[in-house]
């Protein structure tokens, strides 16, 4: 593939001028890399909230949460409360951002395998609007914590359906060999929803379950939908019609990483879910209609990021490969080395140029597996000092950075109507002996 990069891979306000330059929200990049250093990474934010108000439109109000471990931080808190979503937080720490940016408790959904008794007491100090318990253990703490005086929660359980979400093993988690919730085959989950119906401690709210994410065949969900729909038929037989109020199908609807990929829209996405819902309740016979309810991630903030990275080194193997390193890696995208996700990259100061040479990029850490793009399509005179963009890493890459090799933490910008505002500082040396006792 030589052609040039492939702008359905980039945010929705990305431009390309005259002389070839990208532009993100109205910022040339090559500028915002000369004002805020590199790597960075920016987010267009007419696109996170086109995506927040396209999930809305699908699924309607108070029907969708944001995944916050895609990408959090307060200003996308923020953006999120304004766009009118629920916030899904997964550990105290999350919580504490959450909250930290004055998100309303009650949109918040805590999820977490193994929270602590303090995650739990402050979720339920906080007021925090639905618990999502994953285990018997914690439905002791949270009935313990209401004995102490906590208010009572509203409580939704994770349910692993047992089906195959045809993604990476590491990131498919409604299979019955999962470290996630109750399993639904040997009877846990009816007995754990029994247990909550009948405690004078907790409030059923309902059944939450996330198959994976980044999934590309809508089926899975349909599946997955099936199952739980019968299992909340199973449940109100023995805790009452109406006992299971509301169905969360989790997040993981895939997105476009590299030329080619062709992933469901919102709208196909909304229309399988609802599909199957509705087959699934006729054939369930459940009299009421549960509220339908999302968690969506990676398809909210993915494609609204870019990380721009500076070339260093060239190195070139005869006959072997060529090695395009860049001042970042697998500290600010972990994704490549942890499950060989792949990704594209390009020059966005050269947008329009054909990209026939075949390169790796790698980052600059003291790992051989330090690949960010193997086999990445680059314009044939790429040079030290060119600027490099990889497309799509606006989730799971700031949410998964890391310090490895002491290397600090890049800069998030948010770019929109020619404007850019930092919302993450880079962190400097100072930064990384900032812990340290001694
Ligand atoms: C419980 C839960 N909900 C939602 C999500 C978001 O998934 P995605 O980012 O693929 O939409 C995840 C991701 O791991 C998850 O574990």
């Amino acid at each position: 593939m030589s052609a040039p990069i492939d702008l359905r891979l980039l945010p929705a306000t990305a431009a390309v001028s005259s002389d070839g330059r990208l532009s993100i929200g109205g910022c040339d990049l090559g500028e915002l890399a000369a004002r805020f250093g590199t790597p960075l990474f920016v987010y267009d934010e007419t696109h996170l909230r086109a995506r927040c108000k396209e999930y809305v439109a699908a699924f309607g109000t108070d029907s969708v949460a944001y995944a916050g471990k895609a990408f959090l931080c307060r200003a996308m808190v923020r953006l999120v409360a304004e766009e009118g979503l629920h916030l899904d937080v997964a550990t105290g720490g999350e919580l504490h951002v959450a909250l930290a940016a004055g998100f309303p408790p009650a949109r918040i959904v805590f999820h977490g395998n193994n929270k602590s008794d303090e995650e739990l007491s402050t979720a339920l100090a906080a007021g925090v609007g639905r618990i999502v318990a994953d285990s018997f253990a914690e439905l002791d703490r949270l009935e313990a914590l209401v004995k102490t005086g906590q208010p009572i929660p509203r409580v939704m359980l994770r349910v692993t359906p047992g089906v195959e979400a045809h993604t990476h093993e590491y990131i498919e988690t409604g299979t019955e060999d999962s470290k996630f919730g109750f399993p639904v085959r040997p009877g846990d989950a009816v007995e754990a929803a029994r247990r909550v119906a009948a405690s004078p401690h907790l409030e059923l709210a309902g059944l939450h379950c996330h198959i994976g994410s980044q999934i590309h065949v809508l089926q899975s969900y349909a599946a997955a939908t099936a199952i739980v729909v019968g299992l909340a038929a199973q449940i109100e037989e023995a805790a009452g019609p109406g006992a299971v109020k509301e169905l969360n199908l989790g997040g993981g609807l895939g997105i476009a990483y590299h030329d080619g990929d062709e992933p469901p829209t919102v709208a196909e996405y909304a229309t399988v879910l609802r599909r199957a819902l509705d087959e699934a309740l006729a054939d369930a016979g459940l009299a009421h209609r549960p509220a339908l309810l999302v968690e969506p991630g990676r398809s909210i903030a993915a494609t609204a990021g870019v990380t721009l990275y500076r070339v260093g080194t060239i190195k070139e193997i005869a006959g072997v490969r060529t090695y395009v390193a860049v001042d970042g890696g697998m500290s600010d995208n972990a994704r490549p080395a942890t499950y060989g996700a792949r990704y594209e990259a390009f020059l966005p100061e050269r947008a329009t140029a054909e990209r026939p040479l075949i390169a790796t990029v790698a980052g600059k850490h003291c790992e051989q597996g330090d690949l960010l793009v193997r086999n990445a399509t680059l314009p044939a005179d790429v040079a030290v000092g060119d600027l490099l963009c990889t497309p799509a890493t606006g989730a799971y890459g700031y949410a998964m950075a890391s310090n490895y090799n002491k290397v600090p933490r890049p800069a998030v910008v948010f770019v929109g109507g020619g404007m850019a505002r930092p919302v993450v500082r880079r962190e400097t040396f100072d930064d990384l002996l900032r812990l340290e006792e001694e």
